[in-house]
């Protein structure tokens, strides 16, 4: 019997193998003979991108000189641009179709750092899939996502677009993202390609200013920077999109090392590598290259395929010189073949050869309903909220206060809740904060709303308008943070307070000895010392997309027991930046009885609110952490047991966190690493066992000389609910 199965599990394997080698070599003989009928220009013209439809005439789609467009978000016009290329040039290769779908196409969802504080794979990849299958609607064949940069710099305005600080839960969320856009088949039509971005390291820029300066070691670009971008490979992410950041003095958009060493040889990597917009060009800005020809020749043999050329060909740089660098065998065609190959190769993939154009009636039948759309906003919305604070829990409201006064600009405007980077947002979707806690009090409850002042800007005219309001209210809530434009790419800021006077407004409005609830609204970690010091209640909220005054609101009244974790830490001042949990120990620990130790004349080492932190309107003890055995050898699994109770009142979700410590190794290590986390729904008053398995890659390290390897020696695993606070327990690998 035991033989017979093993003989059918065999067939079966070996007639799935099969069908995989079927497939790559019909793959490859398609792309192949394809390229073989290619001439110099038309092949040239597949490395070339053009952003905007009014940069493309039907001359250069006639002529094959374009291979893909960016921004096009109406499926008649894709349909009509793609019958010129697909019918009226020689080979016919299809267009490819790309938009920045970085959290929501019509559908805006929470900007991706909110998301991560969800620590929620499932449902972002739930919205991913609903981002598709939008995006693919209306035209898109490939979004520029996901952002899989890590920063451990809140200067950075980008940190807004990416998971945060951890390699881990970036990796983990990478993964999410790339599985929701692709799904299971590139060519289903609820699916579209992903393009993990920005390789690399470009969330390391220097003193957080974004296109900056990025010089780390070898052994940090791989433990830190590369991991994320490795995990969106792994799940089969089609396209990848160099970074405009010189890299240890190679710009990453024409390094070797990165685009091919690691890239292709090392993982294996088959799609495309686009330029990030103008950053081939760029390259002479660097002064890597004297030209754009010189640029063009560089980031080509480096590994870049396709070039973003900016709104107008001219911008770019491989269309005007590729082909005198070919002709002139200054580069090798060789080169430019196998860019071609990849490119076509993904256009292929997508199945823009058999469907180049939109099955617009398809989707009038097979779209989820807005209420779906809609519901899936909330509650990713919802899970993103990360309680900061709740003294005496004035937390959660009751829903029938006579009285409440709500302050702010961002409480009443329809685009700052979209956060950064939007596609086709649709604004009466948007839910603001005010307008969620006004649909959701009762009717016998006064709802008084004054801006008291905006984000930006040293007006206090309305101040007085705002503490009047105020003393005659049961509570005040206060909208307060950044606008959207103070987040995303170029908006590094070096100053993370609260911008404007909006802080002395929360003073003043302290001053009545109302209880005031602090809402956040930003799209990185702030300074936020007094807040932290004088109000009794903060939520950070961040960016929370069209659910925002929906999802703001349940938490608010309780109808949602906040569950959302810190991607990011929050330092008490910017002079403390770069702060992160999983820093080394240094030769001299910080140590309050010691001068002489890492620290500051005049800061706490310690963070505000660290990595993982989040509170809940019930409590969670942790208890009985073991693992099966003490000794285990290099290559055994470690099973790890705990308990979790939920010792409060309410119903909540508790995000367990695993970190491992490896006490001591042949290079310096983080005092700890996360390295699992289970999101977890607790009834009041239950406890539920927990079951983890360290499998034996997450003790392993890369040593001096570049291997990834495991040594001998006591561990240290702390599970908790933030990284600050937690039980442990210790075991030993063995030779
Ligand atoms: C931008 C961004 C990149 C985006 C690209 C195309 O400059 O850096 O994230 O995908 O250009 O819009």
């Amino acid at each position: 019997m035991k033989n017979r199965i093993i003989i059918y599990f065999t067939a079966i394997l070996l007639v799935f193998t099969s069908s995989l080698i079927a497939q790559e070599e019909k793959e490859n003989l398609f792309v192949d003979s394809l390229l073989n009928k290619m001439t110099l220009e038309e092949k040239i013209g597949q490395l070339v991108e053009l952003v905007t439809p009014k940069s493309v005439t039907k001359k250069m789609l006639s002529n094959g000189n374009v291979s893909s467009i960016l921004g096009i978000k109406d499926a008649d016009l894709a349909n009509e641009l793609q019958q010129i290329a697909v019918e009226e040039s020689r080979l016919g290769i299809p267009l490819l179709f790309t938009n920045d779908v970085i959290h929501g196409y019509n559908t805006t969802f929470p900007i991706p750092l909110a998301e991560a504080s969800s620590w929620n794979p499932e449902l972002i990849e739930e919205a991913c899939r609903i981002a598709a299958v939008e995006a693919a609607s209306n035209g898109t064949h490939l979004t520029f996502a996901p952002v899989v940069d890590i920063t451990r710099d809140p200067r950075w305005g980008r940190i807004a677009e990416g998971s945060g600080e951890d390699v881990y839960l970036g990796s983990i969320l990478a993964k999410a993202r790339v599985k929701g856009f692709q799904g299971n088949d590139l060519k289903d039509k609820s699916s579209i390609g992903a393009c993990a971005k920005h390789y690399v390291a470009y969330g390391a820029a220097e003193a957080g200013k974004d296109y900056n300066t990025v010089d780390i070691s070898e052994i940090t670009l791989r433990e830190i920077y590369l991991p994320p971008f490795k995990a969106a490979v792994g799940e089969g992410v089609v396209s990848i999109m160099s970074a405009f950041n010189d890299l240890n003095g190679i710009p990453a958009s024409a390094n070797y090392f990165t685009l091919t060493q690691i890239l292709r040889n090392e993982w294996g990597f088959d799609g495309f590598v686009i330029s990030d917009y103008n950053s081939i060009p760029e390259l002479v800005n660097h002064r890597f290259a004297q030209n754009k020809a010189e640029a063009a020749a560089k980031a080509l043999t480096a590994g870049v395929d396709m070039d973003i050329a900016g709104n107008d060909i001219k911008w770019s740089v491989y269309a005007p010189h590729l082909d005198s660098l070919i002709t002139n065998n200054i580069i090798s065609e060789d080169i430019l073949n196998e860019s071609v190959r990849r490119v076509l190769r993904i256009k292929y993939r997508l199945g823009l050869f058999e469907n180049p154009y939109v099955d617009i009636e398809y989707y009038k039948t097979n779209m989820p309903s807005f209420e779906e759309r809609q519901k899936t906003a909330l509650q990713l919305a919802k899970e993103s909220i990360v309680l900061l604070k709740n003294q005496d829990e004035l937390l959660p409201l009751k829903k029938d206060l006579k009285s409440i006064t709500v302050i702010g600009e961002l409480a009443d405007n329809i685009h700052h809740p979209l956060g950064p980077w939007n596609t086709a947002p649709i604004l009466e979707n948007v839910v603001t904060p005010l307008a969620g806690i006004k649909n959701y009090v009762s009717e016998n409850t006064e709802v008084i709303y004054i801006k008291g002042c905006s984000v930006e800007g040293i007006d206090k005219s309305e101040f007085g308008e705002a503490i009047d309001a105020a003393k005659n209210s049961d509570v005040v809530i206060m909208i307060i943070g950044e606008t959207r434009e103070m987040s995303g790419e170029a908006a590094s800021r070096s100053d993370i307070g609260i911008p404007g006077v909006q802080l002395d407004l929360v003073k003043e409005i302290t001053k009545t000895g109302k209880p005031v609830v602090a809402v956040l609204m930003n799209g990185r970690p702030l300074t936020i010392p007094w807040l932290d010091e004088s109000v009794p209640a903060i939520l950070e909220t961040w960016f929370l997309g069209d659910q925002t005054g929906n999802a703001v609101a349940e938490v608010l009244f309780g109808d949602y027991n906040p569950s959302g974790k810190l991607p990011a830490t929050f330092p008490r001042n910017v002079g403390q930046i770069p702060l992160y949990y999983s820093h080394k120990s240094t030769g001299r620990p910080f140590n309050e009885d010691d001068k002489y130790t890492a620290k500051y004349l005049d800061v706490d080492v310690t963070p505000l609110y660290s990595f993982g932190y989040g509170l809940s309107y019930t409590q969670f003890e942790y208890a009985d952490l073991r693992t099966s055995k003490e000794f285990y050898t290099k290559d055994e699994n470690i099973d790890v047991v705990l308990e979790v109770t939920n010792t409060g009142k309410r119903n909540g979700e508790e995000v367990v966190q695993l970190y491992i410590t490896d006490k001591f190794a042949s290079v310096t290590r983080p005092v700890k690493e996360l390295k699992d986390f289970q999101k977890v729904f607790f009834k009041a008053g239950e406890t539920k066992k927990i079951n983890f398995t360290i499998t034996p890659d997450k003790l392993s390290f890369y040593d001096v000389y570049m291997n990834k390897i495991i040594e001998p020696g006591e561990f240290v695993i702390s599970v908790g609910g933030n990284s600050h606070d937690y039980i442990t327990t210790l075991f030993q690998i063995i030779e």
